[in-house]
Parts: C-alpha cells; sequence; structure tokens
C-alpha cells in the first residue's frame, strides 16, 4: 500500500535542537526572550511550513528546552504539543499543568548527547503505570519511546499508552543488508503494535535519504524529527526544512499551499 491508500504520514518537529543553539550562549537565562535563536519563533516556522506538531524534551538536567519554553508555546502556537518526558515527578507536575495534547514517555540519562535506547517498558512497569494513569486522568495522550520489540509493545498497551514511537535509531545507523533487517523489524513491530490498537509513531535519526525507505513502513501515523530538519533550516530556512521533509514523507500528496 502506498501514502494515498493510507492517509499522509505527519510531521512532529523536535525544535530541541534550536534551544541547544540557544544555551551554548545563553547557558543560565531563566528568562528566554529576546535570546536566540528563539524557539517559539522556530515552532511558528514549523507551524508555516505545513507541520502537524510540536515536540519538545525538558529534560531533568534543562540542556535545551527551559520551562519557559513549554509554556510559552502552548500559549502562542496552534500546533498541538508533543511533550518528552522522563518518568520523574517534578517533570510529571508540569506535564500536568502544562495539558500538552500529548506525552511521549522516554528514557533519560545525564550523559547522553541525546535520547539514546528506547524505554525499557517492561522493566519500569510498576513504575510507569501511576504516571500513564495521572497523564491520562488529565486527558493527555500519552505515547511510549520504545525499541521495535514485541514484548515492550505489549507492556505499553497493558500499561494503558495509546500510542508508541518506534525508536528508530538502529535503523538510522545501520547500513546495507543490517538496514534492511532493521527497517524489517520496525515494520513487523508497528504490524504488532496496531494489533494492540495502538497508534504507531517513529522517531530518531530520520532524515531527508532515509525517509525514502522510513515512509513506506506501516501503519504509521506520525514522524518526530529534529536533527535533520533543524540542521538543514541552517541553510534553507525552517519553513522551507519543514516543507521539504513533509513533501518527501508523503511524495504522492499535493504540496501544501
Ligand atoms: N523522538 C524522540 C522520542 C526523541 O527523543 C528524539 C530526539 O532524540 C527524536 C524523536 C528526534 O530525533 P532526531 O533529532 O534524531 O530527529
Amino acid at each position: 500500500m502506498n501514502a494515498s491508500t493510507h492517509g499522509a504520514l505527519k510531521l512532529g518537529v523536535n525544535i530541541d535542537h534550536v534551544a541547544t543553539l540557544r544555551q551554548a550562549r545563553y547557558p543560565n537565562l531563566l528568562d528566554t526572550h529576546n535570546c536566540e535563536p528563539d524557539v517559539l519563533t522556530a515552532a511558528i516556522a514549523c507551524q508555516n511550513g505545513g507541520a502537524d506538531s510540536i515536540t519538545i524534551h525538558l529534560r531533568s538536567d534543562r540542556r535545551h528546552i527551559q520551562d519557559a519554553d513549554v509554556f510559552r508555546l502552548k500559549e502562542h502556537i496552534h500546533l498541538p504539543l508533543n511533550f518528552e518526558m522522563g518518568n520523574t515527578p517534578e517533570i510529571l507536575a508540569i506535564a500536568l499543568r502544562l495539558l500538552p495534547r500529548e506525552a511521549c514517555l522516554v528514557p533519560e540519562s545525564r550523559k547522553e548527547i541525546t535520547t539514546e535506547g528506547g524505554l525499557d517498558v517492561v522493566g519500569q512497569s510498576s513504575e510507569l503505570r501511576d504516571t500513564v494513569m495521572a497523564l491520562r486522568g488529565a486527558g493527555i495522550r500519552v505515547s511510549m519511546f520504545i525499541e521495535p520489540e514485541i514484548k515492550q509493545i505489549e507492556a505499553s498497551a497493558k500499561l494503558g499508552a495509546e500510542m508508541i514511537e518506534l525508536h528508530t535509531g538502529a535503523f538510522a545507523n545501520a547500513m546495507g543488508a543490517n538496514q534492511t533487517q532493521e527497517l524489517e523489524r520496525l515494520e513487523s513491530a508497528a504490524r504488532e503494535a496496531h494489533a494492540f490498537g495502538l497508534q504507531v509513531n517513529a522517531g530518531h535519526g530520520i532524515n531527508y535519504s532515509n525517509i525514502a525507505l522510513i515512509r513506506d513502513v506501516r501503519p504509521l501515523s506520525d514522524l518526530n524529527i529534529g536533527h535533520s530538519i533543524v540542521s538543514r533550516a541552517l541553510f534553507i530556512g525552517m519553513e522551507a526544512a519543514v516543507s521539504e521533509m513533509l513533501a518527501l514523507m508523503n511524495p504522492s500528496q499535493p504540496p501544501q499551499e
């Protein structure tokens, strides 16, 4: 099946790296107004480029996105927010105040440069249960960022998540036959998750080249893409970088006006 028989793939743009660039110059500021590059301006450009949602990760160490950013984005953009979060009481309390459309539970370790590996939902199910219930109770849709493994999918469904986000990092780092193998793992995981009634999203390491392979995985709903879009935006602007990615995601769809 192709995109036209399946509904268009949706794009969530992860703008954490815009904040990474800002923090390189302004590491200690609490008030992020007037600091370049501005994440709200970036989000509005993503919106104008046709993005379907904005993804942000408020890390416990606040290395990129800051508390002020998340509330400013919620107030000023029309697009839904996908709030990536580690499972800590502090960040959960912020999610419950922010009320994003979606929260995606991710693993977090202080040493990693970006989120590495999926969440171990099987091993952490007792710690995750209350968090999922609290988020869902507040009307927030819950996703789990997991490796494409049946046991993690099953555990996510059992805990009451409505969505999973398949970690595409192994696919993005693989080459040749290994990449084909990783693509097959993603495909069979997507089918399994769909059979559990879960919405299937994917993200990490997706770029303007490997999108040609990922876009044919079915069933997939949203792709959350950050680094490649922010990098491309340096040269052609955010709006154009977003619409270029959207055109590659859904090649059979007419370009957006
Ligand atoms: N999805 C999740 C859950 C992430 O944590 C990230 C960032 O690591 C992304 C998507 C975007 O990944 P990338 O920046 O490699 O496109």
